[in-house]
């Protein structure tokens, strides 16, 4: 049988079908749980902690949400940064052989990619990828799948348009690899210096997907069933230069959704910038703070898996 029992949640295309679908099917059920007002109450007794060595707002508090709602505590280290004992040489490996004494289950978000393989090579604990560089985020990438389920009723024979920085967006990243399982048809929407990486895009053909990479939000609009809109990622960028000639790329606004299918689902990872225009709130199909919501169902369902509390 199909279970996630100590296991590191660390990259999207670990996964198989049979596991994706224990993940969502796990996450629907604590929503209808919720949705009634009940609780649960899996993980009492048991400790999440999280390591957060670049900012996080909803991936950190959703993690935290879960963690509680599920009757368990957390522990964190408040500027991992500066104020662990990474400030003093300490590796990750001996930190995940550290955190294995204290916790059991550990989040870890940091700027390099592959530091959340590291922790999990020291710690006998599940680790999860909260985010690692521009390498992967799959916790969001599965919320992401979560919400297009929910908002499409479906996720088979949908055309999703990924737009912005394709290059340095670990969500993205995260989320293509996993779409291509449904036999999702992609749009790539990125200014050249920003496209996905040419593994990603060669990856998902070779397993069949179809793949259309252009610059042209306004080409692609009217056969997208999901726009999903990220920021350019300000932070990745060696030349500052660089990011102020592509950031403003595209804004998605009323103007531009005249030309998009009437049941548009519109979805973003957030933090926005300028890439959405306010005024899109309002419309039906904008679904970026659901999404977010979505996170903490979805992991709630990762914590009670990786630890076997369900
Ligand atoms: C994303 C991230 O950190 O990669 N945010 C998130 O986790 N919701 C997206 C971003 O920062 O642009």
């Amino acid at each position: 049988m199909t279970n996630l029992v100590g296991k590191d949640i660390l990259a999207a295309d670990q996964f198989n079908m049979a596991e994706l679908e224990l993940i969502l099917q796990t996450a629907r059920q604590f929503d209808t749980i919720s949705s009634a007002g009940g609780t649960l109450d899996l993980m009492r007794n048991m400790i999440l902690a999280t390591l957060f060595y670049e900012p996080s707002t909803r991936t950190r508090l959703s993690f935290e949400s879960a963690i509680l709602r599920l009757g368990g505590s957390v522990l964190s280290v408040a500027e991992a940064k500066t104020s662990s004992s990474a400030a003093k040489g300490e590796t990750l490996y001996d930190t995940g052989k550290m955190i294995e004494g204290y916790a059991h289950v550990a989040v870890i978000r940091h700027p390099i990619v592959g530091s959340a393989r590291e922790l999990a090579d020291g710690a006998s604990i599940p680790v999860i990828n909260g985010g690692d560089g521009a390498g992967q985020h799959p916790s969001q990438a599965l919320l992401d799948l979560y919400t297009i389920q929910k908002e499409k009723g479906r996720l088979e024979e949908l055309t999703v348009t990924l737009v912005g920085d394709l290059r340095y967006g670990r969500t993205v990243h995260s989320l293509a690899p996993l779409l291509q399982h449904f036999g999702t048809r992609f749009n790539f929407v990125a200014p050249s210096e920003l496209a996905m990486p040419a593994e990603i895009t060669a990856g998902l053909r070779a397993k069949g997907a179809e793949v259309t990479e252009t610059s042209d939000l306004a080409a692609v609009i009217g056969q997208t069933d999901v726009l999903y809109v990220t920021r350019i990622q300000k932070e990745r960028f060696a030349d500052p230069a660089q990011y102020e000639a592509l950031k403003g790329a595209y804004v998605v606004n009323n103007a531009l959704l005249q030309q998009a299918k009437p049941d548009l689902t519109i979805m973003h990872p957030l933090p926005r910038v300028d890439e959405i225009a306010k005024e899109v709130d309002a419309y039906e199909g904008a679904a970026y703070f659901r999404q977010a919501a979505n996170g903490v169902l979805v992991r709630m369902a990762l914590l009670a898996l990786v630890t076997g509390k369900i």
